[in-house]
């Protein structure tokens, strides 16, 4: 899609599929819709006094305004004014977004951003627009056969009408929304690719291919055999399950200036992303209804290679390094059984007491692998547990951190970029249910806090740096019915936690 910015004064003159325009509850109108109920001889005033209520993400289409260039003005409800903030100023733009999309138009001009906002800079409110509309124009359609492929006219031209003095702030925006979308955009489409073609050598060749497309990323992904000389014992376990080859992924952003001599280089941040591309539990097998969501099990795989895409496009001053472990976790004659113990690259010894417990399996060995770089931060991504949804919905991920000033950027980032996480705790105390007899831990602690026990066994694995845990189960994707899909989440928090380190 193409960003712009437009900045005429006169907004009746634009000449646009659909504009859009906002007014609040109490019959206030944002001063671009001032303009616009002006020019059409009180059209939005109109309709603010009978059918149009305001509330936020609600919006309401008048076609031909008299007096008005744009086809139509799609009226776009902000809520109290009182209680205007970043997060309704977002849910916003995603309804126009959504609206020009579900209309098949493919081009639209916005005025939101324009409008002042107690809990976001421009910057941050351009930012938004573009995530929105980069992130509703979307289509999966890479499994369909070639008619559904073809059907749509999309959303390719975006643009925000801003004043000239807020021009260049806006692009800076623009452009960062852009790419968030576009990282947004490749977790979702590779979360939602099927197992049987999103393999684990599938991820290893995104990433050759992203390394292709972009010059500061380089990509390197290691096979069964260098896995084994690596001495993954854990994560070579689970991948031993399956006819697939695992992969062990390897993408790394140098920023551009980075590479001139004398400028001293500051310590990495890493990220390592659960790559199980199909989880059925294993030996351990999981029930079969919704078993196929569990294709979703490399979402953190995918938020990681969405994240580095972005951080790639923004040109970010920050050295980022992405790890995936990559491989299936199905049942076999070859494959993990109850009570077997393995040995994990760190010399810690496992015993497997549930084979469904294979993310831990596979992330303790990218945590210790991490360690070579001497990391700045450690921030590992997975959809590690169902208890995570069952303490936290689909609204926030679960943070889980031994660092409080790393988890509180986390937070903060989250907030900023609409992508929420939640503070889960971290305790000694919770240690003890990783008890074994027969290794020096056990990969389940019980029914009891089962979010955190899993932290609790990935943090034996990370007193070399400070290192948080983003359980992302609940909000990676969308289950069921038409809505059924994956999110792109926490793409947004990464992206814009990196922006804030750099
Ligand atoms: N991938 C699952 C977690 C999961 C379940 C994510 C449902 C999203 C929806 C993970 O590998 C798993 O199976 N975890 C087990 C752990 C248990 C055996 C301790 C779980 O949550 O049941
Ligand atoms: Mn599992
Ligand atoms: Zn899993």
């Amino acid at each position: 899609m193409e960003f712009s910015t437009l900045t005429t004064a006169s907004l009746h003159q634009i000449k646009t599929a659909a504009l859009a325009v906002g007014a609040y509850t109490d019959g206030m109108l944002t001063p671009a819709a001032d303009v616009i109920d002006r020019a059409s001889h009180g059209a939005l005033r109109e309709v603010l006094k009978s059918e149009f209520q305001a509330k936020p993400g609600s919006h309401l289409v008048l076609r031909k305004l008299e007096g008005v260039s744009a086809a139509r003005v799609i009226l776009i409800g902000l809520g109290k004014q009182q209680a205007y903030s970043a997060a309704v100023h977002a849910k916003a733009e995603q309804a126009f977004a959504n609206y020009c999309v579900q209309a098949r138009l493919t081009e639209a001009v916005s005025t939101l951003a324009a409008t002042e906002c107690a809990t976001a800079g421009l910057a941050q409110r351009a930012q938004a627009a573009a995530a929105a509309a980069g992130q509703a124009a979307y289509h999966y359609d890479a499994t369909f056969g070639k008619r559904e492929r073809n059907d749509a006219p999309r959303l390719k031209k975006f643009a925000l009408s801003v004043t000239r003095a807020q021009n260049a702030e806006a692009q800076r925006g623009l452009h960062l929304g852009a790419a968030i979308a576009q990282g947004v955009n490749l977790a979702r489409e590779l979360g939602n690719l099927p197992a049987n073609v999103c393999t684990p050598t599938y991820l290893g060749g995104v990433a050759r291919k992203l390394a292709r497309e972009f010059k500061s990323l380089k990509a390197e992904v290691l096979d069964r055999k260098q896995i084994e000389s690596l001495k993954m014992g854990s994560f070579l376990s689970v991948a031993r399950g399956s006819y697939e080859p695992p992969a062990f992924i390897i993408l790394k952003h140098t920023p551009p200036g980075a590479k001139g001599a004398g400028k001293s280089r500051k310590a990495p941040i890493v990220l390592v992303g659960k790559g199980i591309t199909f989880d059925a539990g294993g030996i351990s097998i999981k029930p079969a209804a919704s078993m196929d969501e569990m294709k979703y099990d490399m979402c953190g795989a995918a938020s990681v290679l969405g994240t580095l895409r972005a951080v790639a496009e923004i040109g970010l001053e920050q050295e980022v390094i992405g790890l995936i472990p990559a491989c299936e976790n199905l049942p076999s004659g070859r494959a993990n059984k109850p009570g077997d113990v393995v040995t994990s690259m760190s010399g810690q010894t496992i015993e497997i007491l549930n084979t469904d417990a294979e993310g831990r399996l596979v992330l303790c060995d990218a945590l210790t692998y991490a360690e070579r770089y001497k990391p700045a931060a450690v921030i590992d991504i997975a959809t590690l547990t169902g208890a995570c949804i069952i303490a936290l919905g689909h609204v926030n991920s679960g943070l889980f951190s031994t660092d409080d000033a790393l988890a509180d950027s986390l937070l903060q980032a989250g907030r900023q970029a609409q992508d929420t996480a939640w503070r889960l705790p971290l305790e000694d105390a919770y240690q003890e249910q990783l008890q074994s007899n027969f290794a020096d831990f056990a990969n389940i602690g019980g029914r009891a806090a089962g979010s955190v026990t899993a932290a609790c066994f990935l943090s034996r694995f990370t007193s070399a740096y400070p290192w948080a845990h983003l359980d992302i189960a609940g909000t990676a994707w969308r289950s069921g019915g038409k809505e059924k899909g994956g999110t792109g989440r926490p793409v947004p928090l990464l992206v814009q936690y990196l922006l804030s380190q750099a």
